[in-house]
């Protein structure tokens, strides 16, 4: 970690200076547009707390916008000044790609909102997961029919919590450590067992004994989910197991490491690690197999589109790099192939389902409220899942007769503004401290997407050609697990419980 760095930053964040800047359509410096949250104990869902509510975004009127000539069409503000549009025209646009292999942050460059992202969280020297992420596992599992009820669980594993931090500490003081929590952690092995069930279930039903039960996990944490769904099929149902394999695609080296030890408590023969980016593969499988993603989506790269409210036409966001590190961005005619790509496939796949949607509302109530004084003159934007069609395009190409489970979060709260838009979070002092903007210092903040199902289903059937079940995290859990493992004395199911705003998509 580049820790002065990191200590002057929080240190500023730490003594409340920050800038108070938060615009929404116009450009922003952006680098230190942070807020404090009130608690650094975890909340269902993962990963976040709740700060105070987001200011009212700034808005310009339309008659702000200069526009030059249409290939070149940008909104521009008081706050924008014309030179920022010589920096534009001039700068080279970049990609994550094409960054991996840079040590400093890029300065002087423009880029697609893809990959101001995917570079934020994923750049091997300075992304995000290079950095010191830890997820929480609470040691032994909960003994959930001990437990009194839902305050009772909170308060043991805010205790639980401290305890696992206090003892990374001591081997190495952070305070800047990146800590999650997974329903995979919090209910082992219980939840991990739900799915092996799913699976062996499945697996009997049409592969076995024809075929053997291939399991690939893609992002499997600390190892936990393989752990426990190999020992429970080991336990259950030794003729599965001995035809059981499991393979781990894994981006980050310090988690596949994890991972490897989790395999060696009596699987190492079974399992496979391998370390790489899931957008790096390429070997075809042509085997039946589960695949399995959980809580992976929710950090892939997505573009942002806003709409010109009078034409409905959408511009894609870039993000523009100065000479000192700030961030700009603009929004342009051009869209690029992906993101149009995107657009094209799910306006056919979902025109049935109604979805939230910058332009959902009725035209004339867009006209009268973007005609207002000081109405913006673009949408607020949409985050579209581009780098997930990529990954459908990757299952379908390389995993023709795969089936994917996956789990995810349908919302999240505190998101900053928009349409699918993201949360963005750093934790600091062990606090997390939400931010207003994704254009933030790169790698020091975690950048986590709602997934909506319906239009995810809608555009895996498209692209891969198969059929799907989406269900709520609490109608998956209660179908597969079993009560009396995860319910407390007050009759609540922890499992069942916790993570309402999360679903499971699976392919039948
Ligand atoms: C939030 S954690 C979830 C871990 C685990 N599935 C669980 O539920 O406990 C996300 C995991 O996905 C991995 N990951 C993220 N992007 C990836 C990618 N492009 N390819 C492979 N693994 C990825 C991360 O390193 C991490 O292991």
């Amino acid at each position: 970690m580049d820790s002065p760095a990191v200590n002057g930053l929080f240190r500023r964040l730490a003594t409340h200076r920050f800038c108070q800047q938060s615009r929404h359509l116009q450009p922003v410096v952006c680098h230190q547009q942070w807020r404090q949250s009130s608690t650094g104990q975890p909340t269902s869902p993962k990963r976040t707390t709740a700060p105070p509510p987001p200011p009212a975004p700034r808005t310009r009127s339309r008659k702000d916008v200069k526009t030059t000539s249409e290939s070149n069409w940008q909104q521009r503000t008081d706050a924008f000044p014309e030179d920022r549009q010589e920096e534009f025209k001039k700068y080279p646009m970049v990609t994550a790609d094409a960054l991996r292999s840079r040590k400093e942050r890029p300065k002087r460059v423009k880029m697609l909102m893809r990959d101001f992202i995917e570079d934020s969280l994923y750049n091997p020297h300075y992304g995000y997961f290079s950095k010191n992420v830890s997820i929480f596992s609470s040691g032994a599992p909960f003994e959930f029919n001990q437990i009194r009820d839902e305050p009772e669980f909170h308060r043991i594993l805010g205790e639980r919590y401290t305890e696992f931090e206090d003892k990374l500490d001591e081997i190495e003081y952070n305070e800047a450590r990146q800590l999650w929590h997974t329903p995979t952690e919090l209910f082992k092995p219980y939840y991990a067992e739900a799915i092996a069930r799913y699976m062996v279930a499945n697996y009997k039903i049409s592969l076995f004994p024809y075929h053997d039960l291939v399991i690939y996990e893609m992002g499997a944490g600390n190892g936990t989910l393989m752990l426990n769904i190999l020992d429970y099929i080991r336990a259950t149902d030794p003729d599965v197991y001995a035809r059981t394999k499991f393979r781990i695609i894994e981006i980050s080296a310090s988690l596949a490491t994890l991972q490897t030890k989790a395999a060696s408590k009596g699987h190492a023969d079974k399992v496979e690690i391998i370390n790489k980016s899931i957008f790096d593969w390429n070997q075809y499988v042509p085997t039946p197999c589960f695949f399995l993603a959980m809580e992976v989506f929710d950090n892939f790269a997505h573009d942002v589109i806003r709409y010109d409210p009078f034409t409905d036409e959408p511009l894609q966001g870039q993000v523009l790099v100065d000479a000192e590190g700030d961030f700009y961005e603009f929004y342009t005619k051009q869209l690029d192939p992906v993101a149009s790509r995107f657009l094209r496939v799910r306006d056919v796949a979902s025109r049935d389902r109604k979805y939230a949607h910058p332009l959902q509302n009725p035209r004339w109530v867009r006209d009268l409220r973007h005609r207002m004084p000081l109405a913006p003159n673009l949408t607020l934007p949409e985050y579209i899942p581009t780098r997930l069609m990529h990954f459908f395009h990757i299952l379908s190409r390389h995993f023709p007769a795969h089936r994917l489970i996956t789990s995810d979060f349908h919302s999240l709260p505190n998101a900053t503004p928009g349409f699918n838009a993201p949360v963005v979070q750093t934790r600091y002092q062990r606090k997390t401290v939400p931010v207003r903007t994704p254009l933030v210092q790169q790698g020091y903040f975690d950048i986590l997407f709602p997934t909506d199902f319906g239009v995810m289903e809608d555009v895996y059937r498209a692209i891969t050609g198969r059929l799907t079940r989406v269900s709520t995290h609490e109608d998956f859990f209660a179908r597969w697990s079993y009560p009396e493992e995860t319910q407390m004395r007050s009759g609540e199911d922890a499992l069942l419980g916790w993570y309402k705003n999360a679903s499971v998509m699976v392919t039948v």
